[in-house]
C-alpha cells in the first residue's frame, strides 16, 4: 500500500489564526513561583533548618525564636558555614516598627597584635591568617543568639536549641554538598585536623551520600548550650576544650578571651530608596553603608527603562560599585577602634549625588578615579571563597529577622575542636595582615582594619530589611565575601525596579565589581555576548565567573499581608518552610 503524505506546510490562513489563539491565552505572570504563606515563613540554606525554624513558629514562637532554632540547626546540617564557632549579624524589624540589630562578629584574642602575621622577611607567615590556629578569632554566634533571645525571644531557650541537639545526635542524610569536604579532609594530614577527620569521616572514608551523619560531640556541646545558655559555650567544659585545643596547636584563644566575649545590640544604618526604608548593619559590617550608598547613587536613574542586565544598566551598576567599594576600603573598620568614620556622610544623598557626578554614561572609569583618599580597610589580595550563610524569617505577627553568619572560608579554619565537635572560624583573615604595606595588586595595610586585642574585623555581611510604611517588605542577604554587597543590591533592584517576584529576583544572573582589582565579573551565561561587547566598548574588563551568592529572601505583600519566600536556586539544599 502506498501512503500519500500531505505537505507539512500549514495553509496560509492558519498562521494568523494560531497567533490570535496564542495571544488570547494569558501568559504566566511569573517565570518561577515563590512559596506563599499567610503566617510564619522561614527560608534558609538547608531545608531541615528551615523546618526547625517553622516548628518554633508553630509552637507560638516569634521570629527571634525561629532564628535561634534555624541558626543552631544550620550549625549541624550546613557545617560549611552554619556555625557556633563563628560570628555574624542579626537584623530585626518588628511588626510594631521597632528596628534593631545584634552584632556578634568575632573578636581578635587578647594576645593578638597588628604584626602577628608578619614573618622576619616582611611577608605574611605561612599558616597564619587564613589557616591554622592563629587564624581563629573568638567566636560570637552563641553570645549573639543568646542576647537576641534574652531581649526579644518568647519561647523557652531550651526548646529552641533542642531541634539542633536532635539533628546532631540522631543525624541527617549526607547530601552531595558535604562530599567534597569529606574527600578533602580524608587527604588532610596535619595534626590540627585530627578532630575534623574524626567527625567528618566514617572509618577514615567520606560518608556515602544518603548515609546518616550523626555528630555526638557536637550534640553534647549543644546540650551544654541548651542547658546553660551562653555559659555553656563561653565557660566550663566547652571553653576548656577550646582553650586546650589552642594550647595544643599553638593558637591564642584562652578561657579568659571566651569569658570576656560580648555580643552587642546596636542601631542599624538607615537609608531610603524610592519611598522605601532601607535598614542594614552598621560597622563592623561594611554592607549596610555600601548598599545604601549604591542605592542613593542609583536612585537618580530610570533603571527599569534601562532594562535588567542591559549593557547600559550593568554599566551604571558597575560604576556605582567601583566608587562605593573605594569608599568602603578608605573608611570602614571596627567603630570601637575607629570613632571618626564618616558614616553619616557616606549614607547621605549629597555624597551620592557628588559621586554620581563622576560617572560617565559612556565610559568605564579607571579604578584610580574612584580612589578618594588613603587606602585602608580591606585586604584585597586574598581570594575569597563564597561561604557564609543567610536566612530570612517572618512570623505570623509580621516580625522579621534577616540574619547572616559565617566561619569565613568554606568550612572556616577546617579545624574541629577535639571533643567539642564544631568547626572553628578563620575570621582573623579579614584583618589587614601587613601593617603599612599597600600594593597595586590590592594588598591593603593601613590602620583601621589591623588586628588589635578585642577588635572586630571588617565584614561584608549584609543582612538587609526593606520596609514600607513602617512594616517589613523585603528580607534579604547572601554569602559571598565582598560579592555579598552586590548580590544583595541586585536582588533589591530586581524587586523594587524590575518588578520581579521573590523567586525571580534571587535567581536572576548577577554581576560584581569591587573597585580593585578593576574587573567586572558576571555569572557565566548571565550576560549575552552582545551586552559583553557593548560593555567592553565602554572600557570595562569583563570576566565570567561561577555562581555568585545564595540569597534567600522573603517579600511581604503590603496589600494582602501574604508572604512569599524563595531559596536561591544556587543553594544545594536550600528550602523554605511556612504555613
Ligand atoms: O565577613 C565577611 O565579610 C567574610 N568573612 C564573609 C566570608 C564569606 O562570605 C565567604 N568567604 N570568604
Amino acid at each position: 500500500m502506498t501512503i500519500t503524505r500531505t505537505p507539512k506546510k500549514a495553509p496560509r490562513v492558519l498562521l494568523p489564526a494560531l497567533l490570535l489563539l496564542a495571544l488570547s491565552v494569558p501568559l504566566p505572570s511569573q517565570t518561577r513561583p515563590p512559596r506563599p504563606a499567610d503566617a510564619g515563613l522561614v527560608v534558609s540554606d538547608h531545608y531541615l533548618a528551615s523546618e526547625a525554624g517553622r516548628e518554633a513558629l508553630r509552637r507560638g514562637g516569634n521570629a527571634i525564636d525561629a532564628a535561634v532554632a534555624t541558626a543552631f540547626a544550620l550549625a549541624v546540617t550546613h557545617p560549611s558555614a552554619g556555625n557556633i564557632g563563628g560570628g555574624g549579624f542579626l537584623l530585626y524589624h518588628g511588626a510594631d516598627g521597632d528596628v534593631t540589630s545584634f552584632n556578634f562578629r568575632e573578636r581578635a584574642p587578647l594576645a593578638a597584635s597588628a604584626t602577628m602575621y608578619v614573618d622576619p622577611s616582611g611577608k605574611v607567615r605561612a599558616n597564619s591568617n587564613h589557616d591554622g590556629p592563629l587564624s581563629v578569632a573568638v567566636p560570637g554566634t552563641v553570645a549573639g543568639l543568646w542576647l537576641a533571645h534574652q531581649k526579644l525571644g518568647r519561647l523557652d531557650w531550651k526548646s529552641v536549641v533542642e531541634p539542633a541537639v536532635d539533628l546532631a545526635r540522631n543525624g541527617f542524610p549526607v547530601s552531595w554538598e558535604l562530599r567534597p569536604f569529606m574527600e578533602r579532609i580524608a587527604a588532610a594530614e596535619h595534626p590540627w585536623y585530627e578532630g575534623t577527620r574524626r567527625v567528618f569521616l566514617d572509618g577514615g572514608k567520606p560518608y556515602d551520600a544518603g548515609a546518616v551523619f550523626a555528630q555526638p560531640d557536637l550534640a553534647r556541646t549543644l546540650e551544654r548550650i541548651r542547658d546553660q545558655g551562653r555559659d555553656g559555650f563561653y565557660r566550663g567544659e566547652t571553653a576548656k576544650l577550646i582553650a586546650e585545643f589552642m594550647t595544643k596547636h599553638g593558637g591564642l584563644i584562652t578561657e579568659e578571651d571566651l569569658a570576656r566575649y560580648q555580643a552587642v545590640e546596636q542601631k542599624p544604618v538607615h537609608g531610603t530608596y524610592r519611598g522605601y526604608d532601607v535598614y542594614g548593619m552598621a560597622p563592623p559590617s561594611s554592607g549596610g553603608i555600601a548598599i545604601i550608598e549604591m542605592l542613593n547613587i542609583l536612585e537618580a536613574y530610570d533603571l527599569e527603562a534601562l532594562g535588567h542586565n542591559s549593557a547600559a544598566y550593568v554599566h551604571v551598576l558597575a560604576e556605582s560599585m567601583r566608587r562605593t567599594f573605594a569608599d568602603r576600603a578608605e573608611h570602614l573598620g571596627d567603630p570601637t577602634f575607629n570613632p571618626e568614620m564618616p558614616v553619616a556622610r557616606l549614607l547621605s544623598k549629597q555624597h551620592a549625588a557628588a559621586v554620581r557626578e563622576t560617572i560617565d554614561p559612556d565610559r568605564a572609569s579607571p579604578s584610580a578615579v574612584a580612589k578618594t583618599g588613603e587606602l585602608s580597610a580591606a585586604y584585597l589580595g586574598h581570594t575569597e571563597s563564597e561561604e557564609t550563610t543567610h536566612f530570612s524569617i517572618v512570623d505570623a505577627a509580621g516580625n522579621a529577622v534577616s540574619m547572616t553568619y559565617t566561619i569565613e572560608a568554606w568550612y572556616g579554619s577546617r579545624m574541629v575542636v577535639e571533643g567539642a565537635g564544631f568547626i572553628l572560624n578563620n575570621e582573623m583573615g579579614d584583618f589587614n595582615p601587613l601593617p603599612g604595606k599597600t600594593t597595586a595588586e590590592g594588598l591593603i595595610g593601613t590602620a583601621p582594619n589591623q588586628a588589635a586585642p578585642g577588635k572586630r574585623m571588617l565584614s561584608s555581611m549584609s543582612p538587609t530589611i526593606i520596609a514600607r510604611d513602617g512594616k517589613p517588605y523585603l528580607l534579604i542577604g547572601s554569602p559571598g565575601g565582598r560579592t555579598i554587597i552586590n548580590t544583595v543590591l541586585q536582588v533589591i533592584l530586581n524587586v523594587l525596579d524590575h518588578g520581579m517576584n521573590m523567586a525571580e529576583a534571587v535567581a536572576a544572573p548577577r554581576i560584581h565589581h569591587q573597585w580593585l582589582p578593576n574587573k567586572l565579573s558576571f555569572e557565566k551565561w548571565g550576560l549575552s555576548p552582545d551586552s559583553v561587547s557593548l560593555l567592553e566598548a565602554k572600557g570595562h574588563l569583563l570576566t565570567p565567573r561561577r555562581a555568585q551568592g545564595r540569597a534567600h529572601g522573603i517579600r511581604i505583600d503590603p496589600e494582602t499581608g501574604r508572604r512569599y519566600a524563595a531559596a536561591d536556586p544556587r543553594a544545594f539544599n536550600g528550602g523554605s518552610a511556612g504555613d
